[in-house]
């Protein structure tokens, strides 16, 4: 029977704690609901799967992919982890507008679009729970960067905001809502940045001293949870003091750059309540929290200090 299945999945941002939740820190995040990425999968009478990611560049069959292949990976995982028949018979197409390395979490986006495809092609949505897909997105992750947190692929598969904390045996994952969205304005350095290379130099620089970074990551861990609160209490101005102050620890954790820094004081100097780097950092992404009536000034000012895309967003 000829099929036509298609799912996507969101982009996110890290709203506190980023780096830190590698480390069994508590962190936020949520997602962008307007960013997204898009699997679909056509039956075909080939025998093999045929894999096509226009923004990736990548094209090819499956049999013949390398065991990196961010597509092929989701696939074969999801074959075993979800007793799939024989892949054979069906082009997957992949496309995306979240930007590639750019700390919108487009990895962990495409895997758990790929894993709701399948999902969908092989009609066993009401057997798979999010909590499996987050999973299965999880695996694809440690792939291609070794040490993931987990935040990216549970508040891409969860689709709400979600408090989380790297433990064992179980991660902690607790989704909330704050009383209104909060507005927030999205704005990208145009720098591409591998999370993999920025978190593993954090690891280089931890293992050399210990002692400097674990009260950094302690301090972030006590702002995601002060940024909960605030978050609940629907205090804005809180969550953006503590927006900035993660950002100078992240300054101090070496993830930002000059570029950040420019976009985050631009975007404080025309009246956003706080300002971060989200995600890995050392490129990609800036948030600033704002308000309507500040709003057009904010996203004024980012794109005259250089930004080079430039998104408001209601997360919550
Ligand atoms: O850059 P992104 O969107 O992949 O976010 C990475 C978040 C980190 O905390 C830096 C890494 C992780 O695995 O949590």
């Amino acid at each position: 029977m000829h099929r036509i299945v298609e799912a996507t999945a969101p982009g996110k941002v890290i709203l506190f704690g980023e780096h830190a939740v590698v480390y069994g820190r508590p962190a936020i995040a949520a997602p962008v609901v307007q960013l997204r990425a898009r699997a679909a999968i056509e039956t075909t009478a080939d025998t093999d799967v045929l894999l096509s990611a226009p923004d990736l560049d990548l094209r090819g069959r499956l049999r013949e992919a390398a065991p990196e292949d961010p597509l092929a990976a989701a696939l074969r995982l999801s074959r075993d982890r979800l007793q799939l028949p024989e892949l054979r018979g069906f082009a997957l197409t992949v496309t995306s507008d979240i930007p590639i390395a750019g700390g919108l979490g487009s990895g962990a986006a495409i895997s758990v679009a790929i894993i709701r495809a399948l999902i969908d092609y092989f009609e066993l949505a009401a057997k798979t729970s999010r909590e499996q897909i987050s999973n299965l997105a999880y695996e694809v992750e440690r792939l291609h960067h070794g040490t993931p947190s987990g935040i990216d692929n549970t508040v891409v598969a969860y689709e709400q905001m979600v408090f989380f904390q790297r433990q064992e045996p179980h991660n902690l994952i607790e989704v909330f809502s704050p009383p209104r969205p909060l507005r927030l304005i999205i704005a990208d350095t145009g720098m591409r940045s591998a999370t993999k290379d920025v978190v593993g130099d954090v690891r280089r620089q931890w293992s050399a001293a210990p002692d400097r970074f674990e009260p950094i990551f302690e301090a972030c861990g006590c702002i995601a949870a002060a940024g909960r609160e605030a978050i609940a209490a629907g205090d804005w101005s809180g969550v953006g003091r503590l927006m900035d102050e993660n950002h100078d620890w992240l300054i101090r954790m070496t993830v930002s750059n000059a570029r950040l820094d420019h976009l985050v004081q631009a975007a404080r100097r025309a009246g956003a309540l706080g300002a971060k780097l989200s995600g890995a950092g050392r490129g990609g992404n800036m948030i600033a929290l704002v308000e309507p009536r500040t709003e057009t000034a904010v996203r004024e000012a980012l794109l005259a200090a250089g930004a080079v895309r430039v998104l408001v967003s209601d997360v919550g």
